[in-house]
């Protein structure tokens, strides 16, 4: 047999693949991809692409090069149509994409594997274009999640949910071709979760000042100074800068009380900039009397248990976006209130075990606050309570 040329060997339409893959960023919002974090996941565009030009003959093999054009501007206008996110489920679409891996490949197209596939963003792809497809990794959490991406949902396909909002809908017997019915059954039972985790800890998370939800609280570690005519609690911060973005900087003033050896912390906004961080390769700095520590301090007062954290800024997110805002007693007062009922507490090994436990962080439990904790403990409870409760619906 001689050997053809793929597509891919020869071009690309990459213009649109790159535009349609930067697009996909922020458009794939709720799409089950998004479902777990993964990094280095690739655009589901770019795989796709990679997939149907790997597949496709180039039109070269068989014509001379001016009808090779034509050809490959007709593939490229498949391929182009393809990679467009709104496209994703598009039956006229995928079907000519199909069609022409079946032509290139005698209808026998050969089944496809990612030893490495992370997010599983390749296997997905290669589902969608009807083709067998396989994964592996070395890393667990990969495989759940591609097993979540791509396994599981071939088992639900064309079922009706089970939860019984929808059931009580007239016309539950409708269409629930591929995913959909199992797609109602996880948007309705991950609401369960998100509701009765609000009802259960909703009230350790205090809203902004203008009842705006707050997405993330940075805390600064702190030690205690050495100077014996200081002792205050030293942040260590190797930057102040919230936001660096030219229309929306954001950095964070320490605002040092010499009398009472303290610092608080403000949020700035508009032209300047903050103090340089107070940790460097040398070690920290006490912003109330200029002492300079060795990291060996540092380390010592993290086994000592001695390290302790202040609440630096408040990141809140309305419609108008994000913000950063001053951190009142009030947060700290909610964060105190988290008591986790169970704390992982087994020791860090392998990667993990590198640097932190040299400032005294020993254990998993070690690596999170007490709120994250509870939330973390209220999750993994929710997991199995979902799980009765949708076997008492089904
Ligand atoms: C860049 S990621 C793949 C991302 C994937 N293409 C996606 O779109 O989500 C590379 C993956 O290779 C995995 N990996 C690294 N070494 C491996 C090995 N020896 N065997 C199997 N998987 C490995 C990593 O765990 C990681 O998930
Ligand atoms: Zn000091």
């Amino acid at each position: 047999m001689t050997y053809r040329k793929k597509l891919i060997e020869v071009a690309l339409p990459l213009d649109t693949i790159n535009k349609e893959s930067a697009r996909e960023k922020s458009i794939r919002h709720g799409h089950p991809s998004t479902l777990h974090l993964w990094w280095a996941r690739r655009p589901l565009a770019a795989c796709r692409a990679v997939l149907f030009a790997s597949l496709v003959d180039d039109p070269s093999n068989d014509l001379p090069e001016e009808e090779a054009k034509v050809e490959r501007d007709r593939l490229f206008g498949i391929l182009e149509d393809l990679v467009k996110w709104e496209n994703s489920n598009d039956e006229n679409v995928l079907g000519r994409a199909q069609a022409e891996i079946m032509r290139s490949t005698g209808n026998n197209p050969p089944p496809v594997l990612d030893p490495f596939c992370g997010g599983g963003s390749i296997p997905l792809e290669a589902q969608r274009l009807g083709l067998e497809a396989h994964g592996s990794d070395l890393n667990p959490v990969a495989v759940l999640i591609t097993k979540a991406l791509i396994e599981i949902p071939p088992k639900f396909a064309g079922k009706p949910p089970v939860n019984p909002e929808s059931r009580g809908k007239i016309g539950n017997e409708g269409n629930w071709r591929g995913a959909r019915g199992l797609a109602e059954d996880v948007r309705y039972y991950g609401k369960w979760m998100r509701d009765e985790a609000e009802k259960r800890i909703g009230h350790l998370y205090p809203k902004g000042p203008n009842g705006e939800t707050v997405i993330a609280w940075l805390w600064a570690r702190t030690v205690r100074c050495p100077n014996p005519a200081c002792s205050a609690a030293m942040p260590l911060v190797s930057s102040f800068w919230l936001s660096k973005k030219t229309a929306k900087k954001a950095w964070v003033e320490p605002v040092v009380d010499r009398e009472k050896k303290e610092v608080r912390f403000t949020v700035m906004t508009g032209e300047g900039a903050p103090r340089d961080g107070t940790v460097n390769r040398q070690g920290a700095t006490c912003l109330v009397c200029d002492t300079t520590v060795p990291f060996s301090h540092v380390r010592a007062e993290g086994r000592a248990k001695h390290m302790e954290q202040k609440l630096m800024a408040v990141v809140a997110e309305d419609e108008r976006g994000r913000k950063y805002i001053t951190p009142t007693e009030q947060h700290v007062v909610f964060a105190n209130k988290a008591k986790p009922s169970w704390r992982p507490e087994a020791e860090l090994y392998g990667k993990a075990a590198v640097n932190v436990p040299l400032y005294g962080l020993t254990t998993f439990a070690d690596l999170f606050t007490n709120r994250q904790l509870v939330a973390l403990d209220t999750f993994s409870d929710l997991v199995s309570e979902a799980r009765k409760e949708v076997y008492k619906d089904a």
